[in-house]
């Protein structure tokens, strides 16, 4: 088998991870280049066949039911993953057709799928540019939205609504170009909390993060924590804070070198779930300064300890970062959304409970659907009238260059 039939074989069983087990792109490609002796340039070659391929996975469903005259789900699995690849090279990567249709029955083969090499041939050998244009050009309004950015509508509806809510009519667009461009690597310096991008390289060879001075980090999380620890001077009597939903770590990391320079103050970090548990305690092992607990951060108020400040960066849909998480729009659905925003609501309820009188909470989501933003704020706000609003925020990748999130920060009333 040729090297580059190796290439597509492990963007196969890449593909095949994330879309079967819904796996992070990420990851499962660090993870499949890691373990494999490629070259460099094969590396780049799976790891372009499987983002891309992600990216576009639900223009190119649409395109493959239209050629196989049925939902892509009822095709098994495997052979929509070959179909996904094929359309990917021939559509996007400039492979003539003829060399993407070999090569994807060549893997088939490989991978003993023979019963699929009839069908690929004859649907892998339709697919051209000019029916990508036919079948957007029949499509109008958010359904044409939605196949040339390849982003489920209900998807763009929410990005709409939020948009709206915020008075920038007329950007969904812009909004959906810049997702669908790869984020450049931007790094925290933990001490001076600047920002810089990396403009070459791998951010595990620089100085600055093997010496754990810096961490790789989308610099609108610097922008999330700087609002908590600008909010006011630190008590040179010490303060307590706490990270309610800490891992893997990096905003409990620059709230722990922050407090560092004030040996009173302290802050507890907390994680509900082992695994992530395990890589916030590595991250945090090296400050005196920092508690761990594994908790339900809902079970916090039950053990009766109260906190100046309080971070609440919430488990999310995360549909704010798809730049850096194209996987994100092909799995999560609405139903999963209003879990996460009931989940968000009680979450903060338990934050607002573990506040001291006069104490601050800052409260954040990668994600600018409304029922994860400001409606989860104004439903903690009806029950809990002793918050006041400071201030809310919600930036946005095609105007501050930042996944798009979203903080608000509020206030205790109570008498100190
Ligand atoms: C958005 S992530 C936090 C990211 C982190 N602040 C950082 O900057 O690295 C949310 C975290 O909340 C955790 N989580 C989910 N449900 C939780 C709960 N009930 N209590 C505590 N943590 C929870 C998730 O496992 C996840 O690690």
């Amino acid at each position: 088998m040729s090297v580059k039939n190796q290439a597509r074989l492990l963007a196969f069983e890449t593909l095949l991870e994330i879309i079967k087990g819904k796996r992070y792109a990420n990851l499962a490609v660090r993870r499949a280049l890691d373990g494999s002796d490629l070259s460099l340039q094969e590396k780049a070659l799976v790891a372009e066949l499987t983002y891309g391929t992600v990216r576009n996975q639900y223009k190119y469903s649409r395109i493959i039911a239209e050629l196989v005259r049925k939902d892509v789900d009822k095709l098994d699995v495997e052979l929509l993953v070959l179909l996904l690849m094929g359309a990917h090279q021939i559509l996007n990567m400039r492979v003539k057709k003829y060399a993407a249709v070999n090569e994807m029955v060549n893997v088939a083969h490989k991978l003993k799928l023979h019963k699929f090499t009839g069908i690929l041939n004859a649907v892998l050998r339709r697919v051209t540019p000019e029916l990508e244009v036919e079948l957007e050009a029949k499509l109008d309004g958010d359904d044409k939205l939605a196949f040339t950015f390849s982003c489920p509508s209900w998807i763009l509806n929410e990005y709409d609504s939020s948009l709206k809510h915020w008075g920038r009519t007329d950007e969904l667009e812009a909004l959906l170009t810049a997702n669908n461009t790869a984020p450049s690597v931007e790094i925290t310096d933990l001490k001076t909390r600047c920002s810089r991008v990396l403009t070459s390289g791998n951010p595990a060879s620089d100085p600055d993060i093997q010496q754990g001075t810096s961490i790789v980090q989308d610099s609108g999380s610097l922008r999330v924590t700087d609002r908590l620890i600008t909010a006011r001077i630190v008590d040179p009597e010490g303060e307590a804070w706490a990270d309610f939903c800490a891992a893997p770590g990096g905003k409990a990391l620059v709230l722990a070198t922050f407090l560092e320079g004030n040996a009173k103050s302290s802050l507890t970090a907390n994680e509900l779930h082992p695994h992530r548990f395990r890589l916030l305690s590595d991250s945090m092992k090296r400050f005196k300064n920092v508690t761990l607990t594994n908790l339900d951060a809902r079970e916090i108020p039950g053990r009766d300890v109260k906190f100046d400040r309080i971070l609440l960066d919430a488990p999310c849909s995360g549909l704010g970062s798809i730049r850096r998480r194209q996987e994100l729009r092909n799995v999560k659905t609405l139903d999963e959304v209003a879990c996460l925003s009931a989940l968000q609501v009680e979450l903060f309820s338990a934050a607002v409970q573990s506040l001291k009188p006069g104490g601050l909470l800052l409260y954040s989501t990668c994600s600018p659907l409304l029922e994860e933003t400001v409606n989860v704020v104004d439903a903690v706000l009806r029950t809990h009238t002793e918050l006041e609003k400071i201030d809310e925020q919600q930036l946005w990748t095609h105007l501050d260059g930042t996944d798009s999130m979203y903080y608000c920060l509020l206030k205790s009333t109570l008498q100190q």
